[in-house]
């Protein structure tokens, strides 16, 4: 049976590599490089520069593996999502036959940490190969340290969700991390907030903002625009914390 290391490298910078990833990068054989494209581009030359920095007197192979293009969602989100995690599960299939070959062992670079919205669990999941899951420092940690916040009040709840949900209505009196947000949905929340945003966290080109949602979102969006015109991409993440 193929061994497979997920191994979370922290969001942002090469400097959030815990101890523990560092071990497992330096049992891997062979690394297996999602490539996506222009944002991927950006993620993937921090991956490199881990390898680079973090692999001591081992060789080791980088396969490049295609990211099958997902169908427009419509109505139908989890059904989209299901057949891109099929082809994906098909890709892999393939890939480790050829290439673990041996005993070798696979790994995989998740950015962040592999729990949270991430796919690599999942299709693996689908998979008869043994897997071992090193934890990494998520984007909703380096959000938090950079504003030097808890994430939670006192004794209460967090919700962490997408963009396309927080757009559709955010419960009342919980407050809401939101992430994997293409559509500004901060600028379409009813209630009176706290927000506390951060693009590009932990890298060179980090932003961030924090204030009333009413008095900073005009130069969220503005900042936003900005920079993912600059860019190409936009990574951002950000608290909405309910104001009492
Ligand atoms: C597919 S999810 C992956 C989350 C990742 N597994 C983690 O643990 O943070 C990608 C989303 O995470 C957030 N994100 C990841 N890295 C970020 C960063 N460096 N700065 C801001 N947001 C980031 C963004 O909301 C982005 O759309």
């Amino acid at each position: 049976m193929h061994k497979i290391l997920v191994i979370g490298i922290g969001a942002g910078s090469p400097d959030y590599m815990t101890v523990q990833a560092i071990d497992a990068l330096n049992r891997v054989d062979v690394f297996f490089m999602p490539d996506k494209g222009a944002e991927k581009a950006a993620l993937r030359h921090v991956r490199e520069q881990i390898l680079e920095r973090f692999i001591q007197g081992r060789g080791y192979e980088e396969v490049g593996v295609e990211i099958p293009q997902r169908r427009p969602a419509g109505d139908d989100y989890r059904g989209a999502v299901d057949d891109w995690h099929a082809a994906l599960t098909a890709n892999y299939d393939l890939l480790f036959d050829r290439h673990l070959v041996d005993d070798k062992i696979g790994g995989f670079l998740v950015w962040g940490d592999p729990m949270l919205y991430d796919s690599t669990l999942r299709i693996l999941g689908n998979l008869d190969v043994e897997v071992e899951v090193i934890p990494g420092i998520t984007a909703v940690q380096v959000l938090a340290a950079r504003h030097g916040i808890a994430i939670n009040r006192i004794g209460e709840p967090v919700l962490l969700t997408t963009g396309r949900k927080a757009k559709a209505g955010l419960p009342d009196g919980v407050d809401s991390v939101v992430m994997l947000d293409g559509e500004q949905a901060f600028a379409h929340v009813d209630g009176d907030y706290d927000i506390f945003w951060g693009a590009y966290l932990g890298m060179k080109d980090e932003i961030l903002v924090s204030g009333r949602l009413a008095d900073v979102k005009d130069e969220i969006e503005r900042k936003r625009a900005e920079a993912r015109a600059a860019h190409g991409w936009i990574m951002d993440t950000y608290l909405l914390r309910q104001r009492t």
